[in-house]
């Protein structure tokens, strides 16, 4: 057989009587009055063949052919008959008359076909992921990925970029998540970590004067999985010498747009800016999700004067009373609905929901009798209308109140399909504060990482006005999402000191855990900042799915396992005495997935 001449999405009527080879895989096949017709995919796409039995050598062994054979096939393209086109396939004006057959590989009966992978089980799926990633959808989603990775490596490339590799046996970076680790046979008891990211080798490369470096990297973090989370899922980190906030934000945007543009033909316009303090006094999250409306409104002047024990409580305790409206029809929802709503707020730490409905006007339903007195100041305060819910948050820590409403908003909008299809809803979240204060360990944790630097107005007040201060820190979230988050660096080893003991970690803990990055700092590092970007989290968007293991070849199950090769697996006695480890099991082992 010659080697292959087109792709299955190729043929059209301007090829009709050319000889062609293609391969590929059975997709379909059916038998009318002894012509059997065969649907041939590959990556591109399908075409129809066509065996008469006059050509029997080839007729007898098609008719043998099942779903998901490997074949290799020599014809003639021929016009279909009249009627028989299928204008849904490019390719379905044409068919090829084959008189050769190579049966390159015998398939058994599958466990699902491609075509039925959206109706099959996840778990199945990803069991048998060879075939799973056979369906035009995961073709699709593959190419995309390649696409941006390739888009953005041009970008880069013209901005001047380098792309460098980085260790992935190394030590621990802070990331906030558990580290995977790795033992050391040569060094009995030592481990390496697996990086949460680069962070701390793409500072060291600007203090190696490399000015920009890019990498398209895999990050590890020990964390239980999620929708939009993996335990290793891959990043586009980048880092710049010489800049300052605003260099490094308008580059990454710029990026993003080159990347929607090339990608989907969408624009992308100027992001806007939000400071965190007002994102999480707007929306109750660092992330908002811009596509609908359901801001926070402070209603606590208002709570104070009613009688309802619930917000007197809370205020008495120096908490809040905060409320959204839902708009257009919320007062339909009923009794049950905003029942489970309450219940489903608890996770976040709330006591409950207290809501009314407007009707009639005025405040009806739910803690209506309690807050009549005021129910047309809150009317008038949360610019309510006939049909709309209001629901309050309510709490003596104003935390957990943000966390309720930021939450709620968020899954109202989507129980009540407020979202628009195709709607983008940009934003740069700026201003973090550069700590937050940890409750139950009564110590100073960093919002971002320890290498984020100060605002250069606050680097006098990091010991005396710690909860103000603001870091040179910034992410970009895209409807409601955390595409990627970045900062100006620390690049004096005096404020990197001070900024480690404000968090605990003494100048011995600093030496033996940092020292390279302390050293780095002392001899000659410039100004630098940087940003990573969730590859991922990227391509789940520009793919419209929710899933992250969608966007992911190999992706692992919510217990981290792959269940195609059964990994993580227990090891033979004779290789964990190479590495001088023990295993001491808790728990039997655990078998879902
Ligand atoms: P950060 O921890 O914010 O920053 O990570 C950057 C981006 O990586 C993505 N991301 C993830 N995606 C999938 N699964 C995960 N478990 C996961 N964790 C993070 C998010 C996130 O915005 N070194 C810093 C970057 C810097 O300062 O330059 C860092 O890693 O999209």
């Amino acid at each position: 057989m010659d080697k292959r001449t087109h792709h299955c999405n190729e043929l059209r009527k301007d090829h009709i009587d050319q000889a062609v080879v293609l391969n590929g895989w059975v997709n379909n096949y059916r038998d009318h009055g002894g012509v059997i017709f065969i649907d041939l995919r590959d990556r591109q796409g399908l075409t129809q063949l066509v065996f008469h039995p006059e050509n029997a050598e080839a007729h007898t062994l098609a008719d043998r052919l099942r779903h998901e054979d490997v074949v290799a096939v020599s014809g003639k393209v021929v016009a279909r008959q009249e009627g028989m086109s299928n204008p849904k396939l490019p390719t379905g004006d044409i068919e090829v008359d084959c008189t050769q057959l190579v049966i390159l590989n015998k398939a058994q009966t599958p466990p699902f076909l491609p075509d039925e992978g959206d109706k099959v089980g996840e778990e199945l799926r990803l069991k048998h992921r060879f075939i799973d990633l056979r369906r035009p959808r995961m073709q699709d989603i593959l190419r995309t990925r390649h696409r941006v990775t390739k888009t953005i490596r041009d970008f880069c490339d013209e901005q001047g970029f380098l792309e460098i590799e980085t260790p992935f046996l190394c030590k621990s970076t802070p990331e906030g998540a558990r580290d995977f680790l790795v033992p050391s046979r040569l060094q009995e008891g030592s481990f390496y970590a697996l990086p949460q990211s680069p962070q701390l080798f793409k500072q060291i490369l600007m203090t190696s004067g490399c000015e920009r470096y890019i990498q398209i990297v895999r990050c590890f973090r020990d964390e239980d999985p999620r929708a939009d989370r993996q335990a290793e899922f891959t990043q586009i980190d980048l880092e710049m010498s010489f800049v300052e906030r605003d260099d490094v934000m308008n580059l990454c945007e710029e990026m993003i747009r080159r990347v929607w543009k090339d990608v989907l033909d969408v624009a992308v316009p100027p992001v806007r800016r939000m400071s965190y303090a007002e994102a999480m006094e707007r929306y109750g999250s660092d992330r908002p999700d811009l596509r609908f409306d359901m801001e926070l409104v402070n209603v606590s002047d208002l709570a104070a004067k009613t009688d309802f024990k619930v917000f007197s409580g809370a205020i008495e305790a120096g908490g809040i009373v905060k409320a959204i409206r839902v708009p257009g029809g919320g007062a339909k929802m009923s009794r049950k609905v905003t029942d489970g709503l309450a219940e489903w707020v608890k996770q976040f730490g709330a006591g409950g929901l207290p809501v009314t409905k407007i009707e009639g006007g005025a405040v009806s339903t739910g803690i209506a009798k309690f807050i009549e007195p005021i129910g047309a100041d809150l009317i008038e305060r949360m610019g309510a209308e006939e049909g709309d819910l209001i629901c309050f948050g309510v709490d003596a820590r104003p935390a957990v109140v943000a966390r309720v409403l930021g939450e709620l908003r968020v899954k109202i909008a989507n129980d009540l399909e407020m979202i628009q299809p195709g709607q983008w809803e940009w934003l740069w979240v700026v201003d973090f504060p550069m700590v937050e204060w940890n409750e139950d360990n009564k110590r100073w944790d960093s919002l971002h990482h320890p290498f984020t630097a100060p605002t250069a107005e606050h680097m006098d007040k990091i010991e005396s006005d710690t909860a103000n201060v603001l870091s040179d820190a910034y992410d970009l979230v895209l409807n409601g999402s955390e595409l990627g988050g970045g900062s100006i660096r620390i690049h004096s080893p005096e404020v990197q000191q001070r900024v480690f003991g404000l968090l605990g970690i003494d100048e011995q803990e600093a030496r033996s855990k940092f020292g390279f990055l302390l050293d780095a700092l002392n001899y000659g590092t410039p100004p630098h900042g940087g940003l990573a970007f969730g590859l991922d989290r990227i391509v789940m968007h520009l793919c419209d799915t929710t899933n992250i293991r969608d966007v992911i070849a190999f992706p692992k199950t919510q217990m981290g396992a792959d269940l195609m090769t059964d990994a993580p697996s227990p090891v033979d006695a004779a290789q964990l005495d190479e590495l001088s480890l023990r295993v001491q099991t808790h728990q039997e082992p655990a078998k879902s997935v």
